[in-house]
């Protein structure tokens, strides 16, 4: 689906990002699963990745960088009027986790709800807001990638536990003052390979019971390999559109802001996009692939990095469940 830049722009005012403080290496995961070091680095490119606290739920992730995104903005809690959460793992399935960061962050006026398309799910988030604010239902609206992934990998299965970590990421969004902000947003998907990479069990398809515990259905499961292609192709394939439809080139772009699931995943991608490696933004060596989140962590290391200035072109690209894909070009600026 391609969107067509509404008028006014809108754009990113403020970014945040949260990591839990706790660290788990790929040494320490070989200590209780049949892996190592040297297969989770060569394989995926992923060294260590964050695990959450028990009393540490997806809306409490959510808050801190939601927190940290407002006050980059300047924007009071109070003048936010849309709450989007992208999640796989809300708090629980009912109310949204959004609803359950909304009073942590005081937002009194949001619109609060929460969205799944995993790993694409930040970028589909950023669009449906976008469009609340481009068509004047919403002046400022926070969105939030979140997911506390360690809750539904089967730490026993070593082709999935080594590859996701937890963490969240947030940005503000409102019209841009400059006409600088999103250019463009291409979004698709393919349901026919749902179950490619899903979670079988506790929905209303497979309610939770004694035989889905005993076989571990409330953990997700993937076929690694065919996701690894629809991954390359479906990336590439949006992320053309998005470039496209914004009139920009790949020579253009200061930097991409990739979907971190696997170092070799990105490579692809660049190669395919004749991007150079060192234009992509990649932090999945300290976060593994935190789903939701991945996104805006990444930019938030970018800007503190220095990556990123006034007027420059930034495309940003996921890959998920569904499955599910997604680009939006951005001109850095208010
Ligand atoms: N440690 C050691 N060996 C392992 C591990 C591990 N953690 N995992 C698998 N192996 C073994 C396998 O058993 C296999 O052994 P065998 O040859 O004896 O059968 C061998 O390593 C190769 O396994 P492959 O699955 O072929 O390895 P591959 O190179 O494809 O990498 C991976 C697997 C990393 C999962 C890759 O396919 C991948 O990254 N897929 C995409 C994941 C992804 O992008 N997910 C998307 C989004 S997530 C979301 O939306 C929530």
């Amino acid at each position: 689906m391609h969107t067509p830049t509404p008028f006014p722009a809108v754009t990113i005012t403020g970014v945040g990002a949260y990591a839990p403080a706790r660290v788990m290496t790929n040494d320490d995961l070989s200590k209780f699963v049949d892996t190592n070091d040297e297969w989770i680095k060569s394989r995926t490119g992923i060294r260590e990745r964050h695990i959450a606290r028990d009393d540490e739920p997806a809306s409490a992730m959510a808050a801190e960088a939601g927190r940290l995104a407002l006050d980059k903005a300047g924007a009071l809690p109070e003048e936010i009027d849309l709450l989007v959460v992208a999640t796989v793992t809300p708090d629980s399935a009912m109310p949204s986790t959004a609803c359950r960061v909304q009073p942590l962050l005081g937002l009194i006026h949001a619109t609060c709800f929460d969205l799944n398309a995993a790993c694409s799910g930040f970028i589909f988030a950023l669009e449906t807001a976008r469009q609340f604010i481009a068509t004047g239902t919403a002046r400022k609206a926070l969105v939030i990638g979140v997911d506390k992934m360690s809750t539904v990998i089967d730490w026993q299965d070593r082709t999935t536990c080594v590859l996701f970590g937890d963490g969240a990421g947030a940005v503000v969004l409102e019209r841009a003052v400059s006409g600088r902000g999103i250019l463009s947003c291409a979004t698709g998907g393919d349901g026919s390979m749902a179950d490619l990479l899903q979670i079988p069990a506790g929905g209303s398809a497979l309610p939770a019971s004694e035989e889905t515990l005993k076989n571990r259905l409330h953990y997700l499961r993937m076929e690694g390999n065919r996701v690894f292609k629809g991954a390359v192709r479906g990336m590439a394939d949006v992320a053309n559109l998005a470039l496209e439809q914004a009139h920009v080139s790949p020579d253009d772009l200061c930097c991409v802001v990739p979907h971190q699931a696997n170092l070799r995943i990105i490579q692809a991608l660049a190669e395919k996009l004749n991007i150079a490696i060192d234009r992509c933004v990649i932090n999945l060596d300290r976060f593994g692939n935190t789903t939701a989140a991945t996104i805006p962590i990444a930019l938030d290391e970018a800007l503190a990095q220095g990556r990123i200035k006034d007027g420059d072109l930034i495309l940003f690209v996921a890959f998920g469940a569904g499955l599910t894909w997604g680009a939006f070009v951005l001109e850095w600026g208010r």
